[in-house]
């Protein structure tokens, strides 16, 4: 079994290794009105401009969502899926512009504290994809097939030691434990991130957790984000973003289309196991959007912005007594 830095916030655990993410940014939104994407980055996009909040061409990403969702099969599980989180990734994308405006791409702890959240909520899903006893219990020979599809997917794809590496780089830290006590104290005030991995600690089917698998490496390798890695690397540089290492690069299009034909093959329409998915993504897309949303709640310089107006005030005050 694979093991990761941390275990449970709170609950002290054995040391596991892994873990997630979504799409990050550029490094100063002034210099990145109209940020052309590089060759890599475009490829399998209409050619169109990405600005940094992605909010000028909304239009045009949901007609690029629209698409690849296209690519599915007819009434497939792909199409399905992507269906089902539509209005959620609205939402997403919303919520992500919103982030942008409070630093997400120009401030390196936003960027941070957004990829250790993705990190904390992946590790369970990892873990989980690995676990022996997990497998073992699982009854339905279906859901052991589709197990063993996520698996096979892993082989490429498990994003949890890239996350770790990028982590023990931000945070300037080198053993395990201070990663974990790191990852701890970020995660104290972010309860949408704690409910997502609650939720898929408590999953007793492959079905369930191929619902935060859509949702969690969905992103990077059929969604922008992979395509976030060059700006990601303008702010933090190389050794930052090693989470894009396997979803980045040429080869964009047979990456999704190998997914999408995974996807359609999973499960039968009309089976409970095709049901269950669809209504597992759909789940994951709303819990992860509570998740990125905690970032935008308390920004971590809100309690400084405050004390400084507080002074502000004061002083302002006395001087104006004094007058
Ligand atoms: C936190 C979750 C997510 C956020 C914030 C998000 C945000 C975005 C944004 C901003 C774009 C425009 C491209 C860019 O500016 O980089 C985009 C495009 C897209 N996203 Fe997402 N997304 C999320 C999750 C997902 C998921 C789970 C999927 C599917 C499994 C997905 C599928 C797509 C697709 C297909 C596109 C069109 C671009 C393309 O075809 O390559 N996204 N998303």
């Amino acid at each position: 079994m694979r093991t990761s830095v941390f275990d449970d916030i709170g609950v002290e655990s054995s040391v596991r290794e892994t873990l997630v993410a979504d799409d990050y940014g550029s490094v100063e939104i002034s210099n990145m009105d109209d940020v052309p994407l590089s060759s890599d980055e475009s490829e399998g996009l209409s050619s169109y401009t990405i600005t940094p909040t992605s909010t000028e061409p909304a239009d045009k990403i949901d007609r690029a969502y629209d698409a690849t969702t296209e690519k599915g099969k007819l009434e497939g599980l792909f199409r399905t899926s992507m269906t089902a989180i539509r209005s959620s990734h609205h939402e997403a994308r919303a919520i992500r512009t919103a982030l942008i405006l409070l630093g997400l791409f120009t401030d390196k702890i936003l960027y941070r504290d957004w990829t250790t959240v993705f990190y904390y909520i992946n590790n369970e899903l990892e873990i989980k994809m690995q676990c022996p006893e997990f497998e073992a219990s699982l009854q339905d020979e279906k859901e052991i097939k589709i197990l063993n599809k996520l698996q096979k997917l892993g082989d490429t794809y498990y994003f949890n030691n890239l996350y770790e590496k990028d982590l023990y780089f931000l945070y300037g830290v080198s053993l395990p434990c201070q990663l974990k006590k790191k990852v701890e104290t970020c995660l104290q005030d972010k309860p949408g991130a704690r409910k997502f991995r609650d939720h898929i600690r408590k999953m007793t089917t492959a079905s369930e957790l191929s619902g935060a698998l859509f949702c969690l490496w969905g992103v990077f390798i059929v969604g922008g984000g992979a395509m976030a890695r060059q700006r990601a690397i303008r702010m933090v540089g190389e050794k930052g973003v090693n989470v894009y290492q396997n979803v980045s690069g040429p080869g964009r299009e047979m990456r999704k289309r190998d997914f999408i034909n995974l996807w359609d093959g999973l499960a039968e329409a009309g089976s409970s196991q095709f049901k269950s998915i669809e209504n597992s993504s759909d789940e994951c897309m709303k819990l992860m959007n509570a998740s990125i949303k905690d970032m935008s709640a308390n920004p971590w310089w809100l309690k400084h912005v405050c004390i400084t107006m507080t002074v502000l005030v004061v002083l302002a005050a006395i001087i104006w007594e004094k007058l």
